[in-house]
């Protein structure tokens, strides 16, 4: 049981001796278990908006969606640094634009730093950083650019396309980023950016040599409307949610519930 908190210092010196542990969450309840649970990193994304609120992508998340999730996850005081996902044109239109939405991150929710997709942003990136907001890129499959590259598929298998990948994880560190998110790239491209970074890389479909994984919650327990071949389901969430919804529906309907124990008598 640790009894101090995560620092995003802490999760940079990880690098070389201990993996990062990074899982999402968008609510009180799941941000007091994955903390009892010790994990590094809380990530609020902005799969919320597909994985929670019924969205068909992350597009459509808003900032005000996303600093309600924010609030929710950090009234539980983790131990974990608290990250909140920059949504889709949040930091994009202007460099001015997005130092203010990631500052309202800060001051209004409390959480530890903010996380942006894609190098090409590198310069708001160093911005936020100027204005002392830890942040953490994000390169290789960015859902946010979904239209353009026209579905969710692995990134990185050409060498144009890899050594882009490279570039843009180089320029995110040099623009101050503390950490860069690798997703759904292969194995060999990422170890490539592990070793070519003095920052931690934290992979999600991108091998077993990041120096840390993350994965979303709902993928690892079964909730998630597919399951994506990169996550591992260590719990049916879902078909024992529904079992137990079933016997709850048959003691209502038998009359077994609520018996003696569940009844106020006076
Ligand atoms: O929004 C999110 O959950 C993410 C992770 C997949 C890294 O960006």
């Amino acid at each position: 049981m640790k009894n101090s908190r995560m620092t995003v210092r802490k999760i940079r010196q990880k690098k070389g001796h201990d993996k990062i542990v990074a899982i999402t969450a968008y609510d009180y309840p799941t941000a007091r278990m994955v903390d009892a649970a010790d994990v590094d990193l809380i990530l609020v994304g902005d799969s919320v908006g597909n994985v929670v609120l019924g969205y068909e992508n992350t597009l459509p998340v808003t900032m005000d969606e996303m600093i309600h999730h924010c609030r929710a996850v950090t009234r539980a005081r983790p131990k974990a640094v608290v990250i909140a996902d920059m949504p889709y044109l949040s930091f994009q239109l202007s460099i001015e634009e997005a130092v203010r939405n990631a500052g309202r991150f800060v001051k209004e929710t409390g959480v530890d730093g903010v996380k942006l997709e894609r190098g090409v942003f590198a310069d708001a990136a160093a911005a936020m950083v100027r204005a002392s907001i830890p942040v953490v890129g994000h390169v290789g499959l960015a859902p946010q650019s979904l239209l353009q590259i026209g579905g969710y598929r692995v990134r990185g298998r050409r060498s144009t396309e890899a050594d882009l990948i490279m570039s843009e994880a180089k320029a995110l560190e040099e623009a101050g980023c503390f950490s860069v998110v690798l997703e759904c790239i292969p194995a060999k491209l990422a170890v490539e950016i592990t070793e070519a970074l003095t920052i931690p890389t934290i992979g999600i479909g991108a091998g077993a040599e990041c120096d840390g994984q993350i994965q979303v919650f709902h993928d690892l327990f079964g909730l998630g409307e597919f399951a994506p071949k990169h996550a591992r389901q260590y719990v049916d969430l879902h078909a024992a949610v529904i079992e137990g919804v079933r016997s709850y529906a048959s003691d209502v309907r038998s009359k077994v519930f609520p018996g003696k124990e569940e009844t106020i008598a006076e």
